[in-house]
């Protein structure tokens, strides 16, 4: 067999074996326009659905002001395609359109960044230099060192409730939060024990 087709047979397998896609969204140009020319002013009347959780301090689910547009339009999209599972999200993303998801994302977008108090350091010492000793790599390279995130879609963390950063971590850690491409966030969550999770969600939840 020639050596090129064995290249194919083997990412074909690769392919194969990471089993169905992790995401249904690709960041077409086409795709990404539409995300940018969401609507804020009819985002704003879809988020009073949402804030009585989102925007609650002492409510588990996740702080969404700041956050990147494409990252929280791929999640309601993944949410509504069955990617990804939560029993509230699943059920009220299933009557957002297409174009309520982009409002959605564009308002959210738009507000003022969630934050942390600051002055924190990391103890575990990953968020900035991962551990080659396990082949992790840091944090940073791609939320960046502020945490705020990076285009196109890698989330902010700085500021983010320290209580839903070690939910999410645990769950890709144990495969139950399954949308990430590449494996990317499973593979690293994976490498880091229960107290690096814990360690790492205090770091980011109070970084400014
Ligand atoms: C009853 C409470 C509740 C309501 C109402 C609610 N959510 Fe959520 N939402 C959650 C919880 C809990 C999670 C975290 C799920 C998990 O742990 O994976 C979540 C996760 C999300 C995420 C993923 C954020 C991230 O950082 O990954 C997005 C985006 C989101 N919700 C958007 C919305 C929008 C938009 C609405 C209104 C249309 C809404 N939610 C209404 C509870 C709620
Ligand atoms: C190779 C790039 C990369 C590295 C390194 C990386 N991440 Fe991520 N992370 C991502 C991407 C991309 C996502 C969005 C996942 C998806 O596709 O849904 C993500 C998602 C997350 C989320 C979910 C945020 C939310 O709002 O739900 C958390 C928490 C997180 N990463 C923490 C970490 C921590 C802690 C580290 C270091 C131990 C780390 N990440 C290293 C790329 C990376």
């Amino acid at each position: 067999m020639r050596a090129s087709n064995l290249m194919i047979l083997t990412l074909m397998a690769a392919a194969t074996a990471y089993g169905a896609p992790s995401t249904q969204v690709a960041w077409t140009p086409q795709t990404l326009q539409f995300v940018k020319s969401g609507k804020a002013e009819h985002g704003k009347e879809l988020a009073q659905t949402c804030n009585g959780c989102h925007a609650a301090a002492d409510n588990p689910a996740p702080s969404l002001e700041g956050q990147l547009a494409t990252y929280l339009y791929r999640q309601l999209q993944d949410f509504k395609a069955g990617s990804r599972k939560d029993p509230v999200m699943s059920a009220l993303s299933s009557s957002l359109s297409d174009q309520d998801m982009a409002d959605l994302a564009a308002w959210y977008a738009g507000q003022e960044a969630f934050a942390g108090t600051g002055g924190v350091s990391d103890p575990t010492g990953i968020a900035g230099r991962g551990d080659p000793t396990r082949m992790e790599p840091p944090c940073a390279v791609c939320h960046s060192g502020s945490g705020a995130g990076e285009k196109v879609d890698t989330p902010r963390l700085s500021g983010q409730k320290t209580g839903y950063l070690e939910k999410t971590l645990t769950d890709y850690k144990a495969g139950t939060r399954t949308n990430d491409v590449y494996h990317r966030m499973r593979l690293i969550a994976g490498k880091l024990n229960d107290k690096e999770i814990k360690q790492l969600a205090d770091y980011y939840s109070k970084l400014r």
